[in-house]
């Protein structure tokens, strides 16, 4: 099951109307509003997190979802690319093992961060 989010309404409609013409509407959870509340509550677990809407947003919805994900979950954010001298902030802060990921970055246009959750929690 997929679970989406699409801030812009017309957007989201015209989603929704690609996934029904190629019969994939069944498996998909569009939701139309700001991902950082309509992916509080994604309905279960999260095995693979894609961050691809601004990366000024993505450790909010990051954090959002950490209780949801498994060991082994992985979350690919998109236009993470690291400055000559520095880390972009977003991949500083998984890269931090004290947040619990194993992260790096793999070289694709723009930047691609990928993490795998290694289960390690605040409240542990
Ligand atoms: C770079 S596009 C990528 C869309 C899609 N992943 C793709 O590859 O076609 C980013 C999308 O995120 C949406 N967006 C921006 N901020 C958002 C937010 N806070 N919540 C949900 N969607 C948002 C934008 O409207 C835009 O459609």
């Amino acid at each position: 099951m997929v679970v989406g989010s699409e801030v812009v309404a017309e957007k989201a409609d015209a989603a929704r109307s690609n996934l029904m013409a190629d019969g994939l509407a069944d498996y998909v959870d569009l939701r139309t509003g700001d991902a950082r509340s309509t992916l509080a509550d994604p309905g279960g677990p999260v095995d693979l997190l894609l961050l691809d809407g601004g990366p000024g947003l993505y450790l909010d919805i990051l954090q959002l979802l950490i209780p949801c994900l498994r060991v082994g979950s992985v979350v690919v954010a998109d236009n993470i690319e690291d400055s000559e001298d520095e880390p972009h902030p977003y991949a500083r802060w998984v890269r931090d093992p004290a947040n619990g990921f194993v992260s790096n970055s793999i070289t694709l246009k723009g930047g691609t961060e990928y993490s795998v959750w290694v289960g390690k929690r605040d409240d542990d």
